[in-house]
């Protein structure tokens, strides 16, 4: 039984995780080698934005069951397992650079090569099938010096949402355990039979290769969804009378597709879809095949901003000179992370055109204003973002810009013109200005 645990990397995905495992009856000692990021952690703040987990890591440092480091030595010398967290960024050809991976395991190799005891590694960041049985295997028992049953190893993919990722730690729909061997799963599923108690998830037990490709099956499925929906949107945009959100509503309503990621909008975005989308078109690549699914959904994705450019001239035709108010720059509700935020992918499009920008976000505000710089006006709240305007575009649908009603917009506004493109609006209740939004077709009055 293993109840000392490292995480190693402590962004996303790792202070999260080490947090829950804190909470629940394990001593953890998370690493990072950022040293001011393992600075601010132990004073009880967070780098990163997510419900709930500035609280739950107070609670956790408090009762002294989350440790900090940044040596690897002390790391291994105080668990008997660990989690690695660390990311897998994009080379610039789309493929996945292991680079941090491959640091960590040998770091935590070379650690394991001075103590004499067995120890599971768990890899929780996303990497092509066969590297964990394979570049992992080998770095772990060359640096290590240790033998096969002398050490355990598992790839256990995350399937967490931003903004979510506590909720989704705690209430998993599944676990994938892709072991090496029978004690490396025993003691993996262990440790979440421990954590999930009374309600524990369903879990699928495999090799390695699977689970590593069911995180990638898993995320590319999702854009798929969401690609098919927008494509739907696109032609709903010529039908009169039609509306993608119905559409959506009646095809979701078979079990077998489900309602969810069956949303409209600019697409997707975020660090993990457009990544793994990528990521995962080169590895069939490498493997001699031409995934032209995954080539289309991407084409799709691309598609919905010149969609949403076009919406915009047809509102208030010649772009150039015109300003435009944008509402939500996060790429999504409910994180600051505007890492391929749709929303600055729109605005700089639109930059192109000559328009004059004014952008607001509850909270993303200052990551927006890192790759924007001066290139667009920043505002603090929503009526001065719509002040002087001549159309305004909701981009990430924040629940607060619900509240948004044709009053506010014509008094505000230079001309009061609505874009919707991720379809938080009623049209009805916008009867009075120029309104349009993805994936809604052209007003006909026809009949008797
Ligand atoms: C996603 C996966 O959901 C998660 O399982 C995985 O581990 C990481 O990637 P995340 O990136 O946090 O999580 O956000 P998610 O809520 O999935 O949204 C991704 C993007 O798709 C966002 O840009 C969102 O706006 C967009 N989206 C989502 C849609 O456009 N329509 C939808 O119906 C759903």
């Amino acid at each position: 039984m293993i109840d000392r645990v490292g995480v190693v990397g402590l962004g996303y995905v790792g202070l999260p995780l080490a947090c829950a495992l804190a909470s629940k009856l394990f001593k953890v000692i998370g690493l990072d080698t950022d040293l001011e990021k393992i600075e601010l952690i132990k004073k009880g703040e967070t780098p990163v934005y997510e419900e709930g987990l500035q609280e739950l890591l107070k609670k956790v440092l408090e009762e002294g069951s989350l440790k900090l480091t940044s040596s690897y030595r002390e790391m291994i010398e105080e668990s008997d397992a660990c989690f690695v967290c660390v990311g897998t960024p994009s080379n610039p050809d789309g493929s996945v650079d292991l680079r941090y991976v491959k640091e960590t395991v040998e770091m935590i190799s070379e650690s394991l090569r001075w103590v004499d005891k067995y120890f599971l590694l768990i890899i929780r960041s996303t990497i092509p099938p066969g590297t964990t049985s394979n570049l992992i295997k080998s770095i772990l028992e060359e640096k290590s010096g240790k033998k096969p049953r002398q050490y355990g190893l598992c790839f256990n993919p995350e399937f967490l949402r931003e903004g979510r990722a506590l909720h989704d730690i705690f209430n998993p729909d599944r676990i994938i355990i892709g072991a090496i061997d029978e004690k490396s799963k025993e003691l993996l599923l262990d440790i979440y039979k421990r954590f999930h108690g009374e309600s524990m998830p369903p879990v699928l037990i495999t090799n390695p290769t699977n689970a590593e490709l069911i995180k990638y099956a898993s995320n590319v499925f999702l854009a798929t969804k969401i690609s098919f929906i927008n494509m739907i949107s696109q032609l709903c945009q010529r039908l009169p009378n039609a509306d993608v959100k119905v559409v959506a509503e009646g095809i979701g309503m078979d079990k077998r597709i489900g309602r969810e990621f069956l949303d409209a909008g600019l697409g997707w975005g975020g660090s993990c879809f457009p990544k793994d989308v990528k990521a995962f078109l080169k590895f069939g690549e490498e493997m001699g095949l031409c995934f032209k699914l995954v080539e289309s959904i991407i084409e799709i994705n691309e598609s919905q901003i010149e969609n949403a450019v076009k919406l915009a001239k047809e509102l208030v035709g010649n772009l150039n000179g015109k300003k435009i108010s944008i509402l939500g720059l996060a790429f999504k509700p409910g994180t600051d992370d505007v890492r391929e935020s749709r929303a600055i992918r729109l605005i700089e499009e639109f930059l192109k055109y000559g328009v004059e920008i004014k952008a607001h976000d509850p909270k993303a505000l200052e990551k927006a204003k890192k790759i924007l710089g001066n290139r667009v006006n920043y505002c603090k709240t929503v009526e001065e973002c719509l002040t002087g305007s001549d159309l305004c575009i909701l981009a990430t649908e924040w629940p607060e810009y619900k509240k948004l009603n044709q009053e506010t917009l014509k008094r505000h506004m230079r001309i009061p013109a609505l874009l919707d493109c991720r379809r938080l609006y009623d049209p009805e209740e916008f009867r009075e200005i120029k309104f349009a939004a993805i994936g809604l077709g052209p007003k006909e009055v026809r009949g008797p």
